[in-house]
């Protein structure tokens, strides 16, 4: 039987989309299923590469060169579904690598529910985002898509805090800021299907952030560490830039992100 770790690593290492999101799946549902009988495959250790395999297409760009298409136009819409498919395929590395790198730091078993469980649903979104786009005619790999997107990840590779931090409390957190309006955007022009898939990812990421709320607290506790001015450290340390509002305000408080963790970070307006 593979240990946690190394079906993460497992995920990390194969490149195809689809193949990578069926492989997550079958994992978290072993896992899940071992959970339910009341025991849990090993978490043991891995070397996880330092960048996830990728496919061949999307040809990934720095974000300037990645050409911008107006979102009132179809073509502007496919552009947009393909940017979020880019994201949640980079999600999916993003959970297990989490599980993976840090496996030899000792957590509860509930961390890894939740960081499974986050890889699991982080497989399904991409999919319908890749669903999406092939009911337009169009497929993942079509457009260029942003490089640098790892770029979070190696910074935090050494830092489990930081990568807390910067992942799940401040990058999945603006997904919150920013998905209400572009559901509103394929509200108004009608795309059902696309409506659903991001009203499926708007729901299941409000846990992704509060997953990482809870274990950076966690840690702060273990460590005796003053959770908010060790939050503000760690994201001036890692994050380049500041935080863009508006908040969703909502949203990051059922997440607990409370204000005074992203204001005092946020561009003065
Ligand atoms: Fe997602
Ligand atoms: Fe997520």
């Amino acid at each position: 039987m593979m240990t946690l770790a190394q079906m993460a690593d497992a995920v990390l290492r194969t490149a195809d989309g689809r193949e990578k999101t069926a492989l997550s799946h079958k994992y978290a549902a072993a896992w899940r299923s071992a959970r339910a009988d009341g025991s849990h495959p090993e978490i043991g250790t891995a070397s996880p590469p330092d960048h996830p395999a990728r496919p061949q297409a999307p040809e990934l760009l720095s974000p300037r060169d990645v050409p911008h298409r107006k979102p009132g136009t179809p073509e502007g819409r496919i552009a947009m579904m393909h940017a979020v498919a880019h994201i949640e395929l980079n999600a999916v590395d993003l959970h297990w690598d989490i599980i993976a790198r840090f496996s030899h730091i000792d957590m509860p078993i509930g961390y890894y529910d939740d960081w499974v469980k986050a890889a699991d649903e982080e497989s399904k979104h991409f999919n319908l985002m890749c669903d999406c786009l092939e009911a337009a005619g169009s497929f993942y790999g079509a457009l260029p898509a942003h490089a640098g997107m790892w770029q979070a990840a190696t910074d935090t590779a050494d830092d489990f805090m930081g990568r807390l931090a910067v992942v799940p409390m401040v990058l999945e957190a603006r997904g919150l800021d920013v998905t209400p309006n572009m559901i509103r955007l394929f509200k108004q022009a009608k795309e059902g299907q696309a409506v659903e898939a991001l009203e499926v990812i708007y729901a299941e990421e409000v846990h992704h952030v509060a997953y990482g709320s809870k274990w950076f607290h966690f840690l702060c506790g273990r460590h005796d560490l003053d959770p908010t001015p060790k939050f503000h450290a760690l994201v001036r340390q890692y994050f380049h830039g500041q935080l863009k509002p508006p908040f969703n305000e909502e949203k990051r408080a059922e997440a607990g992100i409370p204000p005074d963790f992203y204001w005092p970070l946020a561009q003065s307006t």
